[in-house]
């Protein structure tokens, strides 16, 4: 028994040690500026992404102040993805590395099948706004997520332009996800009254 452990720790060790080798031999292909400019674009294809995202949000929502908020970012946004084409295309010098025009997918939950039939059947469109802001908030702390580990990144690149262009979108996101934040009590309290509606009162409850 006790050779069988030690045989099979051995070909861990040594699964280990291929996977480690071989990822260090992939890191060595791209140059730093290569490197930077595909987290640029994987950032922008969440932007890309982000853009239609809201274009629906401002045409879907109810709540008034929402949407004006939505409007602002959405511009944002924009500035934010001409700001990533700008870097990209500096950095890479022209054609050669093209800003991307692919949409990334959005981090958004997918609840399982079981839930979301009872939810289709049982959910206001209160409740179904609601659901579309707290999709909002996670689409925004994600990207806060992005642009500080984007520029931490381009610090050690030493990639001292990109920087301060990063910082300005990091800025615009966390304002983004406060107001969301600092809001909700609000918007719960404007669509109340149409969940609460839909509330069947049970004795004793
Ligand atoms: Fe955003």
């Amino acid at each position: 028994m006790a050779k069988k452990r030690t045989s099979k720790a051995r070909t861990i060790t040594r699964v280990r040690k291929n996977v480690s080798t071989s990822s260090r031999r992939k890191g060595k292909r791209l140059t730093s500026t290569q490197k930077l400019i595909l987290h640029l674009n994987e950032a922008l294809s969440i932007e890309n992404a982000a853009v239609q995202r809201l274009q629906s949000r401002i045409k879907q929502t109810k709540i008034e102040n929402v949407k004006q908020r939505l409007q602002t970012h959405l511009e944002e946004t924009k500035r934010q993805q001409d700001r990533l084409k700008q870097l990209i295309s500096d950095l890479g010098n022209g054609q050669k590395n093209a800003p991307t025009k692919d949409k990334a997918q959005l981090p958004i939950p997918s609840p399982p099948k079981s839930l979301t039939d009872i939810f289709g059947r049982m959910m206001t469109s209160a409740e179904e706004e609601l659901k579309a802001v707290k999709e909002d908030a996670i689409i925004e702390n994600a990207e806060i997520i992005l642009y500080d580990m984007l520029t931490h990144l381009a610090e050690r690149m030493n990639a001292a332009d990109a920087i301060s262009i990063l910082s300005e979108s990091l800025s615009e996101e966390r304002a983004m996800a406060d107001w969301i934040k600092t809001n909700t009590p609000d918007m719960v309290a404007q669509v109340w009254p149409e969940i609460e509606d839909s509330i069947v009162m049970v004795e004793g409850e």
